[in-house]
């Protein structure tokens, strides 16, 4: 979706901005906010940061700076802290976890660095932690340093695999900024303009979506069906689709109807074409189970991991194959410079110990299902909350104008979000009003609480200024 300076206050005086899954960083409310808040310092730092980056859109030029970032705060330069219920996903486990900066300093002791040819103990003992918690039952795996890597590691496999190389991907979603994420990717900004031309045969349905549904439907169920439907179409039509990549919960988000999955996994099999979950941002806990896809009862065949997996310190993703997918040896799928780099596999065994050890996947239902409770409740006063929705740790409040005519209210979202930021929390819009919290899985009731109140006033805050 393209919108114009959807500030209705002037907006972007550059020119048109594509929607994303983040919000745009380029808008006069921005300008505005940055104009009120930040001191000199942090401007000037954030000229700097203009000067020597290469500007791209919902990143650079930046919203703020960073001085410190400890479990669910971070603190900027001025010295205010805010809740950060984005962190990209990265912090599952909070930021700067003691014991896992304690694990980084001793295998960078012990042995920083294991050059390709060489097997070593950290990466061999991940690999074997992740294949017992794979969904498949087991699996073999590779590692990359980013997610769009990894997410091109398992279409390589599934080509392999298959024979094909066709791809079947849904619109709105985002896989990475490869050239191959992109073209599986279905977001303008990512696939449009410099990422042209993408790989050839990357085929695209509608995705499912209960409030908003590009196929017409009133209902998740029916959402769900029609879009099930066109899967199977489309996999008949092709016949040759190497393997479908989705996220089994959209990112915007979307919880897909009971069912779905199964039968996506049934038209799969009848065709002979992989099963590819993106778990990037949600595997590790964020849905409140160890993958979203345990919620769904089908198991995919190759599974990717990335973000958190790092303990949000350090770079690795991770592909996850079924062990009968091991059938490419011939072939180099990803022979990246730190496939088994020992500090990132430490870093990332580590992590994954932390969340069980604190039993972080529970603690992500426990206080996402009172999160989303509260916020249902909070529809009750603030006739602006179009649909509330979500799972675990990954929480969607959507914004409107009206809820009969269910209009985007762009302007009131992102009014909410510098409101919210004014009172210490942080948190991302997606698709120009959605207010996406995804908080790391530490983040305690009370915690919990304290943003929610934070948001409820932010956005009548917001609500009442305009009106
Ligand atoms: C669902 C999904 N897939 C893939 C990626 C790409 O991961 P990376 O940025 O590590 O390349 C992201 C990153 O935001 C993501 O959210």
């Amino acid at each position: 979706m393209t919108t114009r300076g959807h500030d209705g206050a002037g907006g972007n005086s550059r020119g048109p901005v594509a929607q994303s899954e983040s919000d745009t960083n380029l808008t006069g409310r921005r300008a505005r906010w940055q104009e009120r808040a930040l001191d000199p310092a942090t401007r000037a730092l954030l000229a700097a940061d203009e000067q020597h980056f290469l500007r791209q859109s919902v990143s650079t030029p930046c919203l703020n700076a960073i001085a410190k970032a400890e479990g669910i705060w971070i603190q900027d330069l001025a010295g205010r802290r805010y809740m950060d219920f984005h962190g990209n996903n990265v912090h599952h486990i909070g930021y700067g976890h003691p014991r896992l900066k304690r694990a980084i300093a001793e295998q960078m002791d012990a042995l920083p660095f294991a050059p390709r040819r060489y097997a070593c103990a950290p990466a061999v003992a991940l690999a074997e932690k992740l294949s017992s918690i794979a969904p498949q039952g087991s699996a073999k795996v590779l590692f990359t340093t980013g997610g769009s890597d990894a997410i091109e590691v398992a279409v390589k496999i599934a080509r392999t695999v298959t024979g094909r190389f066709k791809t079947l991907s849904f619109w709105d979603a985002f896989h990475g900024a490869g050239f191959g994420a992109s073209a599986l990717s279905g977001e303008t900004l990512f696939r449009s303009g410099p990422a042209a031309p993408l790989i050839p045969g990357a085929n695209h349905v509608a995705p499912f979506g209960s409030y908003r549904c590009p196929y017409g439907t009133a209902t998740a169920e029916a959402s769900g069906d029609a879009c099930a439907r066109m899967i199977e179409y489309v996999l008949e039509r092709e016949g040759d689709v190497a393997c479908l990549v989705a996220e089994p919960i959209r990112a915007v988000p979307y919880v897909p109807p009971p069912g779905f999955w199964q039968r996506v996994r049934k038209a799969c099999n009848r065709h002979g074409t992989l099963l590819i979950f993106d778990e990037i941002p949600t595997g590790l806990g964020k849905t409140g189970r160890m993958f979203a896809c345990d919620h769904e009862g089908a198991v995919p065949d190759i599974l990717v991991m990335g973000k958190a997996l790092g303990g949000g310190i350090l770079p690795i993703a991770a592909v996850l194959a079924h062990p009968r997918l091991d059938v490419g040896g011939d072939w180099a799928f990803g022979h990246y410079t730190h496939e088994k780099n020992p500090v990132t596999a430490r870093a990332a065994l580590t992590t994954i110990h932390i969340i069980e050890d604190e039993d972080l996947v529970a603690n992500a239902a426990r206080v996402g299902s009172m999160a989303l409770e509260r916020l249902n409740a909070m529809m009750a006063d603030i006739p602006q909350i179009g649909d509330v929705r979500g799972r675990g740790l990954l929480i969607g409040v959507e914004l409107v104008k009206d809820r009969d005519s269910r209009e985007p209210d762009h302007d009131l979202a992102e009014a909410a979000m510098y409101a919210a930021l004014d009172a210490g929390l942080s948190f991302k819009t997606t698709m120009g009003n959605v207010l996406t919290l995804t908080p790391p899985l530490t983040v305690t009731p009370d915690e919990m609480q304290r943003a929610l109140s934070i948001l409820s006033d932010a956005i009548k805050t917001a609500a009442s200024s305009r009106s």
